[in-house]
């Protein structure tokens, strides 16, 4: 038996939450051949990995690299934490369909600065993908903002009747080309004026499609409760899965309040297709001038355009050095975003802790000093989270990040690692593994991270991407499951 790689004698850790066996793993072309013992076994290529952990890749079900897969193709940011696949489209905003580029709203643009990266239809951003393959599979999801900017002509408004029968012909149409889903984001405008009905009705396309609702929330502070009701009515009239992001409780008012949105979530479970993920991090990231900082204890500037150079700044210094209160100095450095330390850690644990929160970067990787989730999220939760904090053992942490994303958003073939499978794959040493990004140094690669392949080309190397670009554009391939 011959294959064109084999990685010998690591622990498999499968992705399934089953114990890690010793073994061998043998790829040929863009999948698993045969793992186990394989002694008896010749290959191109022997990778030696005694002492470290072989893992299907990592999925980040929730990232805004929606035009990164094309200007920074070798996606650095999430190969060197052993990501192997992203899930584009989140928080209301994609940069396709875009029929009408001067009506985007802000955030946008902040996704995709050139305007030559929207794309009419979901076809041509799909077909893109394909062309210029990226080093990671990307799925994607239709945002609500980028329907909206479609549809509408005044976005401060509910949408009318027939804006919104346009919004969901829209929605309908990029789904049946490979769409994996719709995000809706009332918490951002222009998405904030949509009522609950509009929620419901792209629920409606969505579950027509056996396909996912999932939402930045309209609240994730002081009315985070009443946030988590709409998401549960949207679910039960559109009947659609729904799907939780980035799961927090913002505000200093409401730190200890996921004692009471988790057993919410728990319970609507029990009765509908219900979902959610989160970030390993105190501190979120978004627009400076959300709000947020009303509700923070410390902000610091991520990036500014009038102000490229206070990147990385405290917000309350700027403020200082300019002689005016937060709020002033928000005001002059728009556009711009901030890192907002915003939650308390036990709720960040207990979030991360309950058994169906699956794990997600919310990376933007735009500027010179972003949160350093973008580069940092999955070592962070295998390493301070698992081998410091016990928070959960490793196999469980693995599940949350392979099997689990991939069930829930119908990747089939991707998150396990199983004969036939596709041969995306990490191999790590458990003793090391951590980010090295952090809030003030944010752009640094992981460490323990020796190797990462996607579709069984190898594309991160000790510290390095290799320049191999496999990634492909990937559609649901599987019935969506409640995990
Ligand atoms: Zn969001
Ligand atoms: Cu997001």
């Amino acid at each position: 038996m011959h294959a064109d790689f084999i990685i010998r004698g690591a622990d498999i850790i499968d992705g399934t939450g089953a114990p890690r066996r010793k073994g061998d793993v043998a790829v040929s072309d863009d999948r698993i051949v045969a793992t186990g013992d394989l002694t008896h076994w010749t290959a191109g290529r022997e990778i030696e990995a005694k002492g470290r952990v072989v893992a299907p890749g990592f999925i980040d079900p929730h990232v805004h690299h929606d035009a990164a897969l094309f200007t920074h193709p070798d996606m650095e940011f999430m190969t060197n934490q052993g990501v192997t696949t992203v899930i584009n489209g989140n928080c209301g905003f994609s940069i396709a369909p875009v029929t009408r580029p001067e009506n985007l709203p802000i955030q946008l643009r902040m996704i995709a600065s050139d305007p030559a990266l929207n794309f009419p239809t979901y076809a041509a951003y799909h077909k893109r993908i394909a062309d210029e393959a990226p080093a990671v599979n990307a799925a994607c999801l239709i945002g609500q903002s980028t329907l909206r900017a479609n549809a509408m002509d005044d976005l401060e408004q509910a949408a009318t009747a027939a804006e919104l029968t346009e919004m969901c012909r829209l929605l309908d149409e990029s789904l049946t080309e490979g769409a994996i889903g719709v995000s809706t984001g009332p918490f951002y405008p222009p998405s904030r004026a949509s009522t609950t009905e509009e929620l419901i009705e792209l629920g409606r396309t969505a579950h027509k499609h056996g396909k996912l609702y999932v939402t930045h929330m309209r609240d994730e502070g002081d009315r985070v409760i009443e946030a988590l009701e709409e998401t549960f009515t949207v679910g039960r009239e559109s009947c659609c899965g729904v799907h939780v992001s980035h799961h927090k409780c913002a505000g200093l008012a409401n730190h200890g309040l996921s004692e009471t949105t988790l057993p919410m979530i728990d319970a609507e479970m029990k009765l509908r297709n219900v979902g959610l993920d989160t970030t390993p991090w105190v501190a979120s990231s978004t627009i400076l001038n959300s709000g947020r900082h009303r509700q923070a204890e410390r902000v610091i500037i991520a990036e500014s355009a009038p102000h490229p150079e206070l990147a990385g700044r405290d917000l309350a210094d700027v403020a200082r050095d300019w002689n005016t209160d937060l709020e002033g100095a928000i005001e002059r450095l728009l556009p711009a975003t901030g890192i907002f330390f915003i939650m308390a850690e036990e709720d960040v644990q207990r979030i991360m802790a309950y058994e169906h929160t699956m794990i997600c970067s919310d990376g933007m990787p735009s500027g010179s000093h972003p949160h350093p989730r973008v580069w940092g999220t999955f070592p962070r939760v295998l390493g301070r989270y698992v081998r410091d904090v016990n928070l959960f053992t490793l196999e469980e942490a693995v599940r949350r990040m392979t099997s689990m994303p991939a069930d829930r958003f119908g990747l089939g073939g991707r998150g396990r690692i199983a004969v036939g499978g596709f041969a995306d794959l990490v191999i790590f040493d458990p003793a090391t593994i951590a980010e090295g990004a952090t809030f003030e140094n944010p752009i640094q690669p992981a460490h323990g991270i020796d190797r990462v392949f996607v579709n069984g080309r190898e594309v991160f190397a000790f510290g390095k991407p290799t320049g191999n670009r496999p990634g492909r554009p990937l559609n649901q391939t599987a019935p969506v499951q409640v995990v």
